[in-house]
């Protein structure tokens, strides 16, 4: 395992992996590394020669300095994680590695318009524009490689998707199914935040995706209809703030008159102090209009 720090090694060490015939592999985080982390790598260990995971807390993509500040660091829990799930370089730099001049405000940064504007994008103003450009900065010193992504987040996913196209990155995105607890709650770095009671509490996000599932399983194809029934089941729940709860387009992240195709069901709120969030995709059958509505759920675990 190799832990670098300097941006510009780095690169170089992938340019040589590469020009020794090497596929490359990147998974991009922000450390405090769990399963669902190490799903990725091993996913990107098992399909590529090389793997590099980041490790970066990037500091543009926090709307709220008290969230930046309490978030996770463990690099050296890290740096065990990525190397037991098949990783062999850990990139991660200091902050003035990957910004210069921080904290004065970077002179380029990247916005994706439309799927970064809704959702997550409205109710934390900037936070995609921070993503897009770390993103697009980590995958221009890796070069060529094929980069992974969970649908935990599953618009981060489109916008990443959308800004690589649009930029002509050489990278291939690879979508990962979310991980989750045994009860359902999606893993995420967030949740060693949650008390006892919060624990309890956050489960609700997966099962007011489950209500919407079924729903639509029984017919409703009404997005009005399934957000508010998956709303209620997180208003229902003490503790729980809903934030939104949507049934949208898989591709365009919007509501359509009615459910077809693919669709995804997003959810966030805020339990005790963290905020959360978690999505599931379902295949609304539209072939026949004559045959009974079938819906079949994917990315549920
Ligand atoms: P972070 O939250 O550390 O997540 C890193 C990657 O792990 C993301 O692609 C995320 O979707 C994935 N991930 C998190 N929880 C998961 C779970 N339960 N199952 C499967 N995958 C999961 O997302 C970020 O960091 C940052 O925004 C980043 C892309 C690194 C840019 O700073």
């Amino acid at each position: 395992m190799r832990v670098i720090t300097s941006a510009r090694v780095f690169s170089d060490a992938l340019e040589a992996e590469r020009a020794l015939g090497r596929r490359v592999g990147l998974v991009p985080t922000m450390g405090a590394l769990h399963a669902g982390h190490r799903s990725l790598v091993a996913r990107a260990a098992a399909e590529c020669d090389v793997v590099a995971v980041t490790v970066f807390v990037n500091p543009l993509q926090f709307d709220n300095a008290d969230d930046l500040a309490r978030y996770p660091r463990d690099l050296e829990g890290d740096v065990r994680q990525a190397t037991e799930a098949g990783a062999a370089i850990v990139f991660a730099p200091p902050v003035p590695e990957m910004y210069p001049g921080f904290p004065a405000p970077v002179a380029t940064s990247v916005h994706v318009d439309a799927v970064g504007d809704v959702l997550e994008g409205a109710s934390r103003p900037g936070h995609f524009d921070g993503v897009a450009t770390v993103v697009a900065k980590l995958c221009s010193l890796a070069g060529r490689a094929r980069v992974y992504f969970g649908e935990k987040d599953f618009q981060q996913l489109a916008v990443v998707r959308r800004m690589t196209a649009d930029l002509s990155l050489p990278v291939d995105i690879v979508a990962c199914t979310t991980v989750r607890e045994d009860d359902g709650l999606a893993l995420s770095s967030r949740n060693v935040r949650l008390s006892a009671a919060d624990r309890r509490a956050a489960v609700t996000l997966h099962r007011a995706l489950g209500a919407g599932l079924d729903l639509i399983g029984a017919g409703e194809r009404d997005p009005v209809r399934v957000g508010a029934v998956m709303e209620e089941v997180l208003s229902d729940t003490h503790g729980v703030v809903p934030d939104y709860a949507v049934a949208v387009d898989a591709a365009t992240l919007r509501a359509p008159d009615v459910l077809a195709g693919e669709v995804r069901l997003l959810v966030a709120a805020t339990v005790g102090p963290v905020r959360l969030i978690d999505n599931v995709g379902v295949v609304v059958d539209v072939d026949d209009l004559d045959a009974p509505a079938s819906a079949t759920a994917v990315g549920v675990s």
